[in-house]
């Protein structure tokens, strides 16, 4: 599905509710103080990112809120973000969500509750628990707070593919709406298990280290992208790297990192336009195996 403005969105299985492709991750770049300066171009790549994908849809969802990824484990991220939602008045264009990153019932309660606080969001639209720390404890709390209103969908994240067998254990067993876990054209061991899993299970996959923290734009530095997909419209190896995440049926939504409003314009593009085709995909594997980049 495409919005007026041009970036597409995939449902959340378990609700229908449409998503734009690419959101907002805020590790480091988000943890800044109050000053103008440094919160200046935050606010410009949030902006940038809401006018990709306000357009309104058809049918039951009339509009797709962008994904804007956080954690209290991110310092001052959080309160951050919602500063600025509320500051634009943006708070109706963000699905925002956050993570649950401590030990015990309580001390998760409390953390979820100043989470709600910073971001000054209630509900909460997705609460992830950050790394399936502690996770049964605050399995059980999500699903109360779910049934209460608190939260809207309930996930797990993980960054690390050697973390894969738990969050297998967690998305067979346990009613999740969501997992976010790390994909990339380098690193694609979720397509064995996890992201055919996540399709059989009807779970959303939000990805997470699309550019490996960055590694992979450093290795193309200087590179041109292969002329076979700057034919399909592709103008910049973000781009290319964000299509290929997009490129798996089973992913829902992609976070890139970013401070940079030049940066998240460029990462938007990788949501519009054309999409890489089965053959395309296998080029690019090939391409990137090659040792090419
Ligand atoms: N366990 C977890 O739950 C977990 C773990 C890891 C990450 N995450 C989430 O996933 C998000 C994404 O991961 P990440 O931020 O660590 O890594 P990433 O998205 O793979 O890469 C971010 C890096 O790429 C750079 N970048 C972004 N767009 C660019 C562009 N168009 N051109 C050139 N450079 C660009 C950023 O620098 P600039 O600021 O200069 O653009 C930053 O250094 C995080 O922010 C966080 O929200 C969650």
């Amino acid at each position: 599905m495409k919005n007026d403005l041009g970036m597409h969105t995939r449902e959340i299985p378990s609700s229908g509710e449409p998503l734009p492709v690419i959101g907002c991750g805020t590790w480091k770049a988000f943890d800044v103080g109050k000053d103008a300066v440094s919160r200046a171009p935050l606010a410009q790549v949030l902006q940038t990112l809401f006018e990709n994908g306000t357009a309104a849809l058809s049918g039951r969802h009339s509009v797709a809120s962008h994904l804007i990824d956080t954690s209290p484990m991110y310092g001052r991220a959080e309160a951050v973000v919602g500063d600025l939602l509320e500051a634009g008045k943006w708070h109706e264009k963000a699905f925002v969500a956050t993570k649950v990153w401590t030990q015990g019932r309580d001390a998760g309660i409390a953390q979820m509750r100043r989470s709600m606080q910073l971001m000054q969001r209630n509900p909460i639209d997705l609460m992830q628990i950050h790394n399936l720390l502690d996770w049964r404890t605050h399995l059980e709390t999500l699903l109360a707070w779910k049934k209460e209103g608190l939260i809207r969908y309930l996930g797990i994240t993980h960054y690390a593919s050697s973390s894969f067998r738990e969050l297998e254990a967690v998305m067979r067993a346990e009613p999740i709406d969501f997992v976010q876990l790390n994909y990339s054209l380098e690193e694609r061991e979720a397509e064995e298990r996890l992201l055919p899993l996540a399709a059989d299970r009807e779970i959303a996959v939000i990805v997470n280290l699309p550019f490996g923290a960055g590694s992979l734009l450093r290795k193309v530095r200087g590179k041109q992208i292969p002329v076979w997909v700057k034919e399909i419209g592709c103008e910049s190896w973000a781009e290319v790297l964000l299509k290929f995440v997009l490129s798996h049926t089973a992913v829902t939504c992609v976070i890139p990192g970013t401070g940079s409003p030049e940066h998240m314009a460029e990462n938007c593009r990788g949501g519009m336009g054309a999409t890489f085709d089965d053959a395309l995909r296998e080029r690019l594997i090939e391409f990137w195996d090659s040792g090419i980049a």
